[in-house]
């Protein structure tokens, strides 16, 4: 079976313009796929607690909220990507530490591990952080 990997990039769904430039989100589909049978199937995502852009402090992001959704749509395995540092809770520092990583090409260190050649079709979520993956996320990918 072909192995796929679907990525979706969660640019914020409020209104940010102004704020940082954005990114086109990429969704890539195969009709080939029946995603309730084919497979096993995992989903790997980030997302960020803490201080948000406009929605204040929260605990359970966007992203985890749609990973949970595919997961259980689709009946999927999950795994969160957790950076081996955690990230600034307050917005303004995130967006700080990301900035510099994106313009240094920094890969930093994630926890865990998981064995992707087990599956057969994965999703990867992420969400929009200064028009751009976080760096730790191709860490994951390379
Ligand atoms: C550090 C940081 C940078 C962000 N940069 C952008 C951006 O450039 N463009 C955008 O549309 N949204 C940006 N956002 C907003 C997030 O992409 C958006 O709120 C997303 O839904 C957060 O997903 P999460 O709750 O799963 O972490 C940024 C958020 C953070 C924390």
């Amino acid at each position: 079976m072909i192995r796929k990997i679907i990525s979706v990039a969660l640019s914020a769904m409020f209104s940010l313009s102004g704020v940082c430039s954005c990114t086109a989100s990429t969704v890539e589909t195969n009709n080939d796929i029946d995603m309730k049978t084919d497979g096993k199937k995992l989903v790997v995502f980030f997302s960020h607690t803490g201080e948000n852009y406009n929605v204040g402090v929260i605990e359970r992001g966007n992203t985890h909220i749609i990973a949970d959704m595919i997961a259980d749509a689709v009946g999927a395995d999950r795994f969160e990507i957790v950076p081996a540092k955690p990230y600034p809770v307050n917005y303004n520092e995130c967006i700080e530490v990301a900035k510099d990583e994106k313009q240094s090409g920094a890969r930093p260190a994630i926890n865990g591990d998981v064995k992707i050649e087990d599956y057969d079709v994965i999703f990867l979520g992420y969400p929009n952080w200064c028009g751009e993956v976080q760096m730790f996320v191709y860490t994951i990918i390379e």
